[in-house]
């Protein structure tokens, strides 16, 4: 069963290469109503964007603490019960003073709880709090940014401690929210969604070793991630999907 035609979008860690884009996308669909999207600067990067403009979108800032998420919350009053689709974007793997680990010396804890506080802990705060927002007739498809590593069957490599952990972690539990949404909000879907390699400051120390063809633009996962999301079923399940729609071993 398709779900009906998109209304109101949720953009959630927008200010990053794959929230950009699903902004765009989704802006540029008529059957689209507001797009609202919520990030710790509340605006855009990119001030040229020619999307910016639009009376379509709302930007709202959080700094992803549970109390600033239930104000977030507070201001999606009006909107309750239109989204049609839910993107949680959030995820670090490298910043100014943290790296993915090579080796198991590398492991630090500050650096592993900053990665689990972005990559597991504020996604399912964001299912936690916005249970009442999402409730309605309207069938809701929410996508999650996972990713292949986080696949415990695939890890034939190793290395990547924390992130791999941290998406496995985030993995699970959105099959326990699929579990007790699936008996409580049985208008919503939840995919954990791998994008591939994509050109974005996240993947940006890593690119020189994958393949040109290997790599996408945000602008091409934003369009797919939009198909997938349109021909989902509410079928009470998790689904971990990559780019092209392909089931992932979990
Ligand atoms: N790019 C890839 O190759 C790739 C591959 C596999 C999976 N992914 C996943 O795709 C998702 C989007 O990544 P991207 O490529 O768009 O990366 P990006 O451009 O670096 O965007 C980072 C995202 O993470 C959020 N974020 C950063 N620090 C955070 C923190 N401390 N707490 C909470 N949120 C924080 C940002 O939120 P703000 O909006 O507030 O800035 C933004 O949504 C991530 O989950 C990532 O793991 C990406």
């Amino acid at each position: 069963m398709s779900t009906a035609a998109t209304r109101n979008v949720l953009v959630l860690g927008a200010g990053g290469g794959l929230g950009q884009a699903l902004i765009a996308r989704f802006l540029s669909d008529p059957e689209v109503g507001m797009v609202i999207a919520v990030s710790r600067s509340g605006q855009t990067k990119d001030l040229s964007a020619p999307w910016l403009s639009q009376s379509r979108l709302v930007w709202i800032q959080s700094q992803y603490d549970e109390q600033s998420m239930l104000e977030v919350v507070g201001k999606l009053v009006p909107y309750a019960g239109t989204f049609s689709r839910v993107c949680i974007c959030h995820g670090i793997l490298h910043d100014d003073h943290l790296w993915p680990e090579k080796r198991f010396e590398d492991i630090d804890a500050s650096a592993m709880l900053e990665i689990f506080q972005a990559n597991t802990i504020t996604p399912s705060l964001w299912l936690k709090v916005l249970h009442k927002t999402l409730a309605s007739k309207l069938p809701c498809i929410v996508a999650v940014f996972s990713a292949r590593v986080g696949s415990t069957s695939d890890n034939r490599l190793g290395g990547w401690y924390s992130y791999r952990a941290s998406k496995a972690a985030l993995n699970s539990l959105l099959k326990s929210f699929a579990v007790e949404y699936a008996r409580r909000l049985k208008n919503v879907k939840l995919i954990a969604f791998h994008p591939g390699t994509v050109d974005t400051d996240l993947s940006k120390p890593f690119q020189a070793s994958v393949p040109e063809q290997n790599l996408f633009s945000a602008v091409f996962v934003a369009d797919q991630l939009a198909e997938i999301m349109a021909s989902a079923d509410l079928d009470g399940q998790l689904s971990y999907l990559d780019w092209a729609g392909k089931s992932i071993q979990f």
